[in-house]
């Protein structure tokens, strides 16, 4: 049957047509954007579960099939071939650069590696002990103290080109700074000569003042990390950052609300999650199948972490690749970890249970992510951080994008439930 291009929908006797959207890859939405000017009613969408936000050009996923394209590339052949910057510059303009967008856009994000002095010195303000992802986010904000250009009201197309790569170089930086100073050691300034990963790699592991040896492995491995979390379309960080940035909020503003959403468990704080649920199942004997039972029974809120996802019900491509990465960064790096063999036998396990099969929850990108950090000398508490290095290209073209869209301030509706109108009586004074 072909697509209708409108329903009708029929409330208290009367009808109501509303036109139908039909996206490249054959997606179908109601548009109920005039619902409540012509029928006084709104819906209720808890979780927006079946609410599309907007329309984007950016990210196609389909859940059923698997299948995850950036700007029409498919994922796979990104991971392959792409390097980060590259799918950075194809997620924010639209199109994979010719050399010489190439290199200006590198340029830029060399050149802006290097965070203000200042800032520096409020990282001893934060305590040693505080989680990564309270320091990322904050400082991610803060930059807007120090580029308040960024938050004119009129930006120019330069100027946003200036705060795109302020950020994308700036994190990896932020990042680098909130390692070295948990550890006690002296910062790694950026070397301008490296790419985006060597520099990256050098600023967290290497020793101020030392040579650092570059692992082209090592390299590679940290690319195809960050492409496969560049982007994934509408969901709870990036949604945060159409949200705030729909206000005109800052981009600095807007992305530090993306990257607060990150954080918990259930988005991409799972990574953490996943690794210790490991290292916990593997100092209790390595058992996974008690855990299995864990995760089903309906009295225990624990949950197979790195486990499940709202859209994909058939697989996460992602975690095709990491897995196959896994075992190759594994073997040359000469890693036993007990805790792959553990979350091999978990992921088996799970994919032959009623329970997993029944829901349709598989391995998302999150469940070998860890071991790779981990193999990586990442600590665990900084895994989100990376992924939220990997997102900031997908975050920055989706606040871009919502502004090109002339989007209106987000403002979803409610059904209030609470008492209705009673008098105020007051309370006797003894
Ligand atoms: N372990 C055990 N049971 C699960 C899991 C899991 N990981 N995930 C979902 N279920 C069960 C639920 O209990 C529910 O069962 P029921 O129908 O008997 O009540 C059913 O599967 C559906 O689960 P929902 O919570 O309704 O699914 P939702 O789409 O809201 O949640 C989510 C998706 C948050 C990812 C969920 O699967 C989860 O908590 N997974 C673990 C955390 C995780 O790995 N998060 C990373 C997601 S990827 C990312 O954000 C980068």
């Amino acid at each position: 049957m072909s697509t209708p291009e409108q329903v009708t929908i029929e409330i208290e006797g009367n009808q109501y047509e509303f036109p139908v959207v039909t996206g490249s890859e054959d997606e179908k939405a109601i548009d109920i954007s005039k619902l409540r000017s012509s029928t006084g009613y709104v819906t209720l969408d808890p979780a927006f579960v079946n609410t599309a936000s907007c329309t984007s050009d950016i990210t196609f996923l389909d859940g059923e099939k698997g299948i995850l394209h950036y700007r029409g590339y498919p994922i796979e052949e990104l991971a392959a071939k792409a390097s980060f910057i590259e799918t950075s510059y194809l997620l924010i303009y639209g199109e994979l650069p010719t050399s010489d967008q190439l290199t200006t856009f590198t340029d830029k994000i060399t050149a802006s590696s290097s965070i203000p002095e200042q800032l520096k010195s409020l990282f001893d303000t934060y305590p040693a002990s505080a989680h990564p992802m309270a320091n990322l986010s904050s400082m991610i904000c803060t930059l807007s103290a120090f580029y308040p250009e960024a938050s004119a009201t009129d930006l120019s197309a330069e100027q946003i080109d200036a705060s795109i790569a302020q950020l994308i170089s700036q994190v990896t930086t932020l990042t680098a700074y909130s390692y070295k100073k948990s550890l006690g050691q002296t910062l790694v300034d950026p070397d301008q000569k490296l790419d985006y990963c060597a520099n990256f790699l050098k600023m967290m592991f290497g020793l101020a003042g030392e040579n650092f040896e570059i692992d082209q492995d090592i390299v590679e491995a940290l690319n195809l990390l960050l492409i496969l979390h560049a982007d994934h379309e509408q969901n709870c960080s990036t949604s945060a950052v159409r949200l705030v940035g729909s206000s005109r909020t800052n981009l600095f503003a807007a992305i530090s609300s993306g990257a607060l959403a990150l954080w918990g468990p259930l988005h991409g704080g799972a990574n953490q999650a996943v690794l210790e649920m490991l290292e916990t199942i593997n100092e209790a004997g390595g058992d996974y199948n008690q855990f299995l039972a864990k995760a089903k029974d309906p009295d225990d809120s624990f949950r197979l972490m790195g486990f499940g996802h709202r859209v994909y019900k058939n697989f996460d491509p992602r975690a095709k690749i990491i897995k196959v990465a896994c075992d190759k960064i594994l073997a040359k790096l000469g890693v036993e970890n007990p805790l792959l063999a553990i979350a091999k036998g978990l992921e088996e396990a799970a994919l032959q249970d009623e329970y997993f099969v029944s829901r349709k929850l598989y391995p998302n990108v999150d469940f070998y992510s860890g071991i790779i950090y981990h193999a990586l000398g990442i600590p665990t508490d900084m895994f989100t951080v990376m992924f939220a290095v990997g997102r900031m290209p997908g975050w920055i073209a989706q606040w871009k994008e919502m502004l090109d869209q002339g989007s209106k301030i987000g403002r979803p509706r409610q059904i209030y439930t609470g008492a209705v109108p009673r008098s105020y009586e007051s309370i006797e004074l003894r």
